[in-house]
């Protein structure tokens, strides 16, 4: 067998898709490998949600275009979200690249192997989904299964790559999700999380589903196991939605819930259809009807226009609505996007690297006050790990409401589902003894 060796950045539908890639490159003939230098096939997964993501992808194939100087044979494929947009451009910038695969042709890269392998230079970055079937998925070994239910995106936030770089929303078939779901369970994956860019749109293309059913499906399979899903729009979380989550027992109490800023004129300004009161109307709802709900959140600083004032309204967002963690970042200016042409209205590097700095700072405190709620209390943690830390024995693990904690324990019990008592709280994770 040859080595096949796929370097993933950005998201979790990158990392799924790299796991694609290695079931399906398996029937060409290619085994995986940890070690780029013994590959005879290099892949680059590239995202391009910020500009930094971007320079990482270009950087990296430099240094694989060397090496082709000196192992001819050597086959580079540049995949992901830089190469949806890139397209043959990519050639003149980087003539040792083989193929250019793009985010929707994905489930067609066998028999785009078999012509790289012929001595062809592809590019397939065509915007029509190649249609998918039934494949191996070599997951990476963990706890937790990932499954895409939808990809793409209609939103078109004015800051945001991604409608470009994964088109328009569209769900996979049930039955697609389905038989992988119990494969991994089969597989002895204990949690599978449901993933999109935007959940609550999964089954509008499809004829009589939506999430709430999909949910319902999975939890009928049979096993101990937990079940999540991310991410949430904030105003496409509906009533049935949270009825089924309350309903069903294997649905973990966590919702993934992007704000991006606490500021009205901001959010008008992103695109985003909500203000800051509905969005705290949604918060308010949830913690009300669904006990110890853990709500994340992401935050951009910097937009373009954003005033000092309008930075407070996200900071006092953050503190109000006691949001238990958020992804933070500082606006990268992506091209093909609105908000990108406000170039006017930048926010200076200085400027938004200070406000990140006190967003995380804000977050940090939030996080610190949300595990705090915990001290005491028992919960059920899955184990996901087991490791030795400062000469002791440790198993680390998360609660439903996706609480890491820390436990002293001297055998490896990951996959099982332990009860727990959580005995102090840190910032970013809980200490607790095994009951
Ligand atoms: N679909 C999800 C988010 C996908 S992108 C949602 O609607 O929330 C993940 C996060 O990256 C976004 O939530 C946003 O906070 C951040 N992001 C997207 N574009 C960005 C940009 N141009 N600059 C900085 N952060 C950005
Ligand atoms: Fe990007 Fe907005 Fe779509 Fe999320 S909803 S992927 S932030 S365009
Ligand atoms: Fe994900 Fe980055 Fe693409 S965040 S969808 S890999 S642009």
């Amino acid at each position: 067998m040859k080595k096949v060796y796929i370097e993933t950045l950005g998201c979790q539908m990158n990392k799924s898709d790299a796991e694609r890639m290695y079931g399906m490159l398996e029937h060409c003939g290619y085994t995986q490998t940890e070690e780029p230098k013994e590959a005879d096939m290099l892949i680059i997964n590239t995202c391009s949600i910020r500009q930094l993501s971007e320079d990482k992808a270009y950087s990296a194939i430099g240094v694989w275009g060397k090496w082709k100087k000196t192992n001819p044979d050597l086959k580079i494929i540049f995949a992901g979200c830089v190469a949806q947009q890139a397209g043959k451009t990519l050639f003149q910038r980087a003539p040792y690249v083989d193929l250019v695969l793009g985010t929707q042709r994905l489930y067609e890269l066998p028999s785009l192997v078999k012509r790289i392998e012929a001595g062809e230079r592809v590019v397939s970055v065509e915007e029509k989904p190649f249609e998918e079937s039934d494949i191996q998925i070599n997951r990476v070994k963990s706890i937790n299964a990932w499954v895409p239910i939808m990809e793409g995106c209609n939103n078109f936030c004015t800051y945001c790559i991604v409608p470009y770089t994964r088109g328009r929303e569209r769900s996979r078939k049930p039955e697609l999700i389905l038989s992988e779901i119990k494969k991994a369970l089969a597989e002895g994956f204990k949690e599978i999380t449901l993933l999109g860019q935007n959940v609550d749109s999964y089954g509008k293309d499809l004829e009589g589903w939506n999430l709430s059913r999909l949910l319902r499906e999975v939890n009928a399979l049979e096993g101990k196991f937990r079940i999540r899903f991310v991410t949430n729009y904030p105003t496409d979380i509906t009533d049935e939605l949270i009825d089924t989550v309350l309903e069903l027992d294997k649905v973990c109490e966590y919702f993934h819930i992007p704000m991006q800023s606490g500021d009205d004129y901001t959010l008008k300004k992103m695109n985003r259809r909500y203000d800051y009161a509905t969005y705290k109307k949604i918060c308010d709802h949830l913690r009300s009807r669904v006990k110890d709900v853990t709500i994340t959140s992401d935050f951009i600083a910097g937009f373009p226009g954003e005033t000092e004032e309008q930075f407070q309204n996200t900071l006092n967002a953050m503190s109000e609505l006691e949001l238990d963690y958020s992804n933070t970042a500082a606006y990268s200016p992506r091209e093909k996007t609105v908000a990108a042409k406000w170039v006017d209205k930048y926010i200076d590097e200085d400027t938004k690297t200070e406000r990140l700095a006190r967003l995380n700072e804000h977050n940090r405190a939030c996080c610190l006050k949300s595990n705090k709620k915990y001290v005491g209390r028992e919960m059920e943690v899955l184990v996901e790990k087991h490791e030795i830390r400062k000469d002791k024995s440790v198993i680390t693990g998360r609660t439903r409401n996706n609480k890491i904690v820390h436990i002293p324990y001297d055998k490896d019990i990951t996959g099982e589902f332990i009860n727990v008592k959580i005995t102090n709280a840190r910032t970013w994770y809980l200490n607790g003894e095994m009951i």
